[in-house]
């Protein structure tokens, strides 16, 4: 018997993109929160994206959405000195990455004593879901940014009500104890049944300065640790790989926004069969590959470079899109890895030595 035909009829159906084109109320709520917004999947630094008052949050912000991925999106924040921004709980949530300034949140559940803890550039903590939560600019000089992921997009779309999702009077007893005033300053801890370990915290004062361990199945040198945040179903891993070297080439589903920490370098990314486009990176660039998209990110810095990528919930195509492929092999094609040589000589970084 011959063997069937498979013929792709749509990426996405007609009634979904119909749908989603004209009743979508996560992009009806985008629209109406009248700030910026950046599609495509690459900022080149999020402490210099435009921005614009962002009323429902008492700052400056501009949305980010990337590669249209509906499991997840980000934004960016810029509050300015003394600022704070208003009061919110949502039943979405959300993990922050401090970039630059000095302040504090503040988090409660309902009535009652408020927890508080203080960040600055390189701070990393989740909001817990629905928890009322404030921040406020520590300093009266410097403004604040900082870029966070929610998952607003499927939790707005699949209620449809904003009153449902913004005003909600449920509390999550089982994620955040308010009666814990050390909820947010409990020591590190590692859930060492997982390889190498999961970091299990409320918060990291400093991203860059968290332990790592080696993954070499990601690419000779290469360092990492996953992240479980506050009870969040979101996730975090931040990885580190040396000067001159690259990670693995790989694809996964969508939602991985990719926050650059140090070093310099870029990142190609292709379609299956297609020329790769090249983005330039440096701290505070976000890179979010679109799902199924090759990708492979290069280090032509001098010191070795780091980033925390932060993941959609577990709930959502598994938080980073179901099946990961790598491409296995390691040697670059010579046009490729011609292009590196030059990217790093300009650093004076030698990838033969
Ligand atoms: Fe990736």
């Amino acid at each position: 018997m011959p063997e069937p035909r498979i013929i792709k009829e749509y990426d996405v159906h007609s009634y979904v993109s119909y749908m989603q084109d004209k009743y979508s109320a996560y992009d009806n709520w985008v629209a109406d929160q009248g700030v910026p917004t950046v599609s495509g999947s690459f900022v080149a630094d999020a402490r210099d994206v435009p921005v614009a008052p962002w009323k429902a949050k008492g700052a400056m912000g501009t949305i980010l959405q990337f590669s249209d991925q509906r499991v997840c999106d980000a934004y960016v924040l810029e509050i300015p000195p003394k600022g704070s921004t208003t009061v919110q709980r949502q039943l979405f949530e959300e993990i922050v990455v401090i970039l630059e300034g000095t302040g504090s949140t503040e988090i409660w559940n309902a009535e009652g004593p408020r927890t508080s803890f203080e960040w600055s550039r390189g701070s990393v903590f989740s909001i817990p879901i629905n928890a009322f939560h404030v921040h406020h600019n520590g300093s009266g000089l410097d403004r604040i940014r900082y870029v966070a992921l929610t998952s607003a997009p499927p939790v707005i779309e699949a209620f449809r009500d904003l009153g449902f999702v913004f005003d909600n009077d449920h509390v999550f007893t089982e994620r955040f104890d308010q009666k814990d005033p050390g909820f947010f300053q409990k020591p590190d801890d590692y859930l060492t049944d997982y390889y190498g370990g999961i970091l299990d915290t409320n918060f990291i004062s400093d991203i860059r300065k968290i332990r790592l361990v080696p993954r070499e199945a990601r690419g000779s040198g290469n360092h990492n640790m996953y992240i479980h945040l506050a009870g969040s179903t979101m996730f975090a891993h931040v990885s580190r790989f040396p000067v001159a070297s690259f990670k693995k080439a790989h694809r996964h589903g969508p939602g991985a926004h990719i926050v650059m920490l140090d070093s310099t370098g870029y990142t190609m990314m292709w379609n299956e069969g297609e020329e790769p486009t090249r983005y330039d990176w440096a701290e505070g660039s976000v890179i979010s590959p679109p799902a199924g998209v090759w990708h492979q990110h290069y280090n032509t810095g001098t010191v070795p470079c780091r980033f925390v990528a932060l993941h959609a919930s577990v709930a959502f195509s598994g938080g980073i899109g179901g099946d990961v492929e790598q491409l296995e092999v390691n040697d670059l094609n010579e046009e490729m890895a011609e292009l590196y040589r030059i990217e790093c000589a300009k650093n004076g970084v030698d990838v033969s030595a």
